[in-house]
């Protein structure tokens, strides 16, 4: 799929941009967006749950919230980097008020309440092209191991130890299954022809 991508690019590039190759060339680019973007949320997912599994078995909840209140901003980062699109976790209601979700975000999680997970027992994916950029979102469900910080029965010793780093914490009383968040990417276009120009060194 990715290979196509090169001359179509350049057919645009170099062609009056007939109405139809415009259309072929969304289609690739909304094709390699969303690739690239699910081997994104795949690596984000995996690096976090092993080093919060680490630290949760090594500390406990309450020493791993200073771990997850470093690591997870620091993966963001550095995925953001590696792959020129902008990478994060967001949610309805945050911990890290960073995290907070723009009108796009919020709309999509809304639809994602009543069911996270696809037919398939999948989290739900949502993508679309929407302000000359190319999105993705993936619903983050809540598992057991998050109670111990994101549930209703919360430790007083952790509770105390995320409110030191959150003093605005709304990320609580979540019940196994339930939405918990969502992976957000974004490409604009220039990030994503950089990316495939680049081939596989980004993935
Ligand atoms: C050890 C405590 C701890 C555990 C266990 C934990 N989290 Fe968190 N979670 C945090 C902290 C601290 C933050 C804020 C991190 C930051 O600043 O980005 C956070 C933030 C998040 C966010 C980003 C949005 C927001 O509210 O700021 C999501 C999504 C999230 N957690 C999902 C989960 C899921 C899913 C699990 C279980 C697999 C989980 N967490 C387990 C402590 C924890």
């Amino acid at each position: 799929m990715r290979r196509v991508a090169l001359p179509l690019l350049s057919a645009l590039t170099l062609s009056a941009c007939a109405s139809s190759e415009l259309a072929d060339d969304r289609a690739t680019m909304a094709a390699e967006a969303q690739a690239r973007s699910e081997i994104l949320a795949d690596r984000f997912q995996k690096e976090l749950l092993g080093a919060l599994t680490t630290a949760m078995a090594a500390e406990g909840p309450q020493g791993a919230v200073g771990v997850c209140s470093s690591i997870a901003p620091a993966l963001a980062a550095q995925l953001s980097e590696e792959s020129g699109a902008s990478v994060r976790r967001t949610a309805l209601r945050t911990r890290n008020p960073a995290a907070q979700a723009d009108a796009t975000e919020r709309r999509v999680m809304a639809s994602w309440v009543a069911a996270p997970l696809d037919d398939n027992g999948r989290p739900k994916r949502w993508t679309a092209r929407e302000g000359g950029e190319y999105r993705y979102m993936r619903a983050i469900p809540t598992m057991p191991m998050c109670l111990a910080c994101h549930g209703e029965n919360i430790a007083p010793e952790v509770t105390a130890a995320i409110r030191a780093h959150y003093p605005e914490d709304q990320a609580t009383g979540f019940a196994p299954g339930q939405l918990r968040g969502a992976f957000s990417i974004r490409w604009d276009d220039a990030a994503l022809s950089r990316a495939i120009r680049n081939g596989d060194a980004a993935r």
